[in-house]
């Protein structure tokens, strides 16, 4: 069995990093604005507020832990290998959570929070203290180049035609913790269903598309993700009750 799983900000939400939309009014863009801290024009206009405002966000990742949804998941990609299927995990959320439960090839079509890149060089490097305009690039040594590592509103999502390859490949497409607002990630399950790919909603309440998929499982992600990880191993062929 191929399954592809989507992952949005609710599934790092009970590990402490929020989400960005909230029925409630407590996401992050209801606190700060996405047009001033999320785009290529905010970062050339007012470079210290984009900067502090992703140092405040890598702070936070770096305090944070894997929650029993990442866990799952990390269950779910070894009991498949053994059984000669594949998870392909990809994920909005630019945290490292998925990678610190065990999860392999994660693909992060946001970017990756953890990760800066030098707008001169190309350079591309693994990043945990603070950055600002006047830290140096650790290749080129320029100052004023280097930015978070992540996608912002406006800029291509990465890794597109390894994900698409992974959905045209998939029996089963599940999306986890995501609105279905944010496009291309919110256009899967159409896809998925254009390609006569069985598709599941796993989220806290029905999100935006929820209408468009075959099933759905609502509540936490951290109790939910590890039930419905259960049932599938259990049903794989082959199972005999001890799992990887
Ligand atoms: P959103 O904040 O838009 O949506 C989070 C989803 O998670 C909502 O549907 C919630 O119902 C659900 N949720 C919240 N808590 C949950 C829990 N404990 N268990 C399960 N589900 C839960 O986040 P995304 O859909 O990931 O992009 O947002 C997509 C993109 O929009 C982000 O990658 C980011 C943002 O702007 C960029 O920054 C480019």
């Amino acid at each position: 069995m191929r399954i592809f799983v989507l992952t949005g900000a609710g599934l790092s939400a009970e590990s402490g990093l929020g989400t960005f939309r909230d029925p409630r009014g407590s996401g992050l863009w209801a606190r700060f604005d996405p047009m001033k801290l999320a785009t290529p024009e905010a970062f050339a206009r007012t470079p210290d507020d984009v900067h502090a405002f992703y140092n405040m966000r890598r702070r936070n990742l770096l305090d944070a832990h894997p929650n029993p949804a990442h866990a799952a998941l990390a269950r779910l990609q070894t009991g498949l290998v053994a059984r000669d299927g594949h998870l392909a995990l990809v994920t909005q959320n630019v945290d490292d959570l998925l990678e610190r439960a065990g999860c392999r090839n994660v693909l992060h079509m946001h970017g990756e929070l953890l990760k800066i890149r030098c707008t001169a060089c190309g350079a591309v490097h693994h990043w945990h203290p603070d950055l600002g305009r006047g830290t140096p690039c650790p290749d080129c040594a320029r100052t004023g180049v280097l930015r978070p590592h992540v996608v912002w509103f406006g800029e291509m999502p990465q890794h597109m035609d390894e994900i698409y390859g992974e959905l045209a490949g998939a029996d089963l497409f599940v999306a986890i913790g995501t609105s279905g607002s944010v496009y291309p990630a919110a256009g899967f399950v159409a896809e998925a269903r254009a390609m006569g790919i069985a598709t599941c909603e796993i989220n806290l309440e029905p999100s935006d598309n929820a209408h468009q998929f075959d099933e759905a499982l609502y509540g936490p992600a951290s109790s939910v993700v590890p039930d419905w990880v259960a049932t599938i191993l259990a049903a794989l062929p082959g199972q005999t009750g001890a799992l990887p």
